[in-house]
C-alpha cells in the first residue's frame, strides 16, 4: 500500500529541521534479511571485500548505541540482497501484518543491491498503518567509516517518529519514496537517487524532516499471498543493432522491454514483439533511462517506473489475469 499522509503532516516546508530530538520511546520492531549492514570482512581498510549478511540479527542488534527506543529483532534471512525471492517478501508482509499491533514501527534491514525491488514490493501489499523504514550500507558492520549503524539509528527514528504510515526508505540520511528510489552508485555511501524527483525528507541526528508529501495511495487488489508462484515476466534489455529477441528456456507470461529513449523499440524487435502480444503475451513498455517516464507505445507503457520493479507490477497484474486495458490502467498511475 503507497504512503499515506496523517494530519500530523508539518505543511511548512521552510521550517528549520528541529533542534533536539523528540525521543519518543517507542517500540520498534527491526526485521533482519542480512547485506552489506550485516557484512563483515577481514581487512578494516577494504570496505569493499567481504562477506554480506555474514552477522545474525541479534548481532546486529548488540552493535547499536543505546537509543531510547524499545527495541526487538526478528531474522527473516541472511542472505546477500541478490537471493531475495518474493517468498522472503511474503515473509516480511507476513511478520509486518502480524504484529502490527504489538509495535509503533518496522526497520528492515536489507542488502542494497535489490532494495528498490523489496521497498517497492512491500509498499504495494502492505496493508496497515505502522510506518516500515528499509535501511541498509555500502560499508560492512568492521569496515573503517562503516554506514550501517547509522543508518540503522536514523531508520529507528523514522519509524517511530513518521507522520506517513506506509514503507520508506533511509539511506546515508535520506528518506526515499519506494516508488521512484533506484540504487545508483556501486560503492559510495550516497548511492541512491529517485527518478523523477529527489529525497522526500531527511534525518538528522534523530530528528526526522519531511520536505516533500509523498505521492497519493493508489488503491490496488493485490494480497501477500499473490506471491507465491508468480506469473514468469521476464526482462528484454535492448541495444544499438539488436537484431533478434532472446530466447527463453520455459514458458513466459509476460515481457518488459527496457527500451531506448521513451520506451522505443527497432522496427524487427518490434515486429516480433507484435506477434507475441497478439498469442496473448503482456509486453511492457520501460525505458532503460533512469528519469523520464514512458506513455506512448504499442504495448502497455510503464509510465514512471523502473524496469525492475514494472517487472513485479506486471507479474501481480498477471497472477489476477487482468486484461490489458486493466493493467494499461495500473500502470497509468505510477
Ligand atoms: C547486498 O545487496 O546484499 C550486498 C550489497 C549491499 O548491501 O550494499
Amino acid at each position: 500500500m503507497p504512503l499515506k499522509t496523517s494530519s500530523l503532516m508539518d505543511k511548512n516546508f521552510s521550517r528549520p529541521m528541529p533542534k533536539t530530538p523528540l525521543m519518543p520511546n517507542k517500540k520498534i520492531l527491526i526485521l533482519t534479511t542480512g547485506g552489506t549492514i550485516a557484512g563483515s570482512g577481514d581487512d578494516h581498510l577494504k570496505g569493499s571485500s567481504y562477506q554480506a549478511g555474514a552477522l545474525n540479527g541479534e548481532t546486529l542488534l548488540s552493535l547499536l548505541p543505546s537509543i531510547q527506543e524499545t527495541l526487538e529483532v526478528q531474522e527473516i534471512a541472511q542472505i546477500d540482497s541478490v537471493e531475495i525471492t518474493p517468498h522472503i517478501w511474503k515473509m516480511l508482509l507476513e511478520s509486518l501484518h502480524s504484529k502490527a499491533l504489538e509495535y509503533d514501527g518496522f526497520v528492515i534491514t536489507h542488502g542494497t543491491d535489490t532494495m528498490e525491488e523489496s521497498a517497492f514490493a512491500l509498499d504495494l501489499l502492505y496493508k496497515k498503518d505502522k510506518p516500515v523504514v528499509l535501511v541498509g550500507a555500502m560499508r560492512p558492520s568492521n569496515a573503517l567509516g562503516s554506514d550501517g549503524m547509522k543508518n540503522l539509528c536514523n531508520g529507528i527514528a523514522l519509524a517511530s517518529q513518521s507522520p506517513y504510515r506506509g514503507v520508506m526508505v533511509l539511506m546515508n540520511d535520506k528518506i526515499y519514496n519506494p516508488h521512484t528510489l533506484y540504487k545508483a552508485h556501486t560503492y559510495n555511501l550516497d548511492a541512491f537517487a529517485s527518478r523523477n524527483g529527489g529525497e522526500i525528507g531527511y534525518v538528522l541526528d534523530g530528528c526526522v524532516k519531511f520536505f516533500y508529501h509523498p505521492l497519493p495511495s493508489i488503491p490496488l487488489p493485490f494480497e501477500p499471498q499473490d506471491l507465491e508462484s508468480l506469473p514468469k515476466v521476464e526482462i528484454v534489455y535492448l541495444y544499438a543493432g539488436i537484431e533478434e529477441l532472446p530466447q527463453f528456456s520455459h514458458k513466459v507470461d509476460g515481457l518488459v522491454i527496457a527500451g531506448c529513449g521513451a520506451g522505443n523499440i527497432p522496427s524487427k524487435i518490434k515486429s516480433s514483439l507484435l506477434q507475441l502480444q497478439d498469442d496473448g503475451i503482456k509486453i511492457l513498455a520501460c525505458t532503460r533511462g533512469s528519469q523520464g517516464f514512458v506513455t506512448q507505445s504499442d504495448f502497455i507503457p510503464a509510465y514512471g517506473l523502473s524496469v525492475p520493479k514494472a517487472r513485479i507490477l506486471l507479474a501481480l497484474c498477471l497472477k489476477h489475469s487482468f486484461t490489458q486495458e486493466a493493467i494499461q490502467e495500473i500502470f497509468s498511475h505510477f
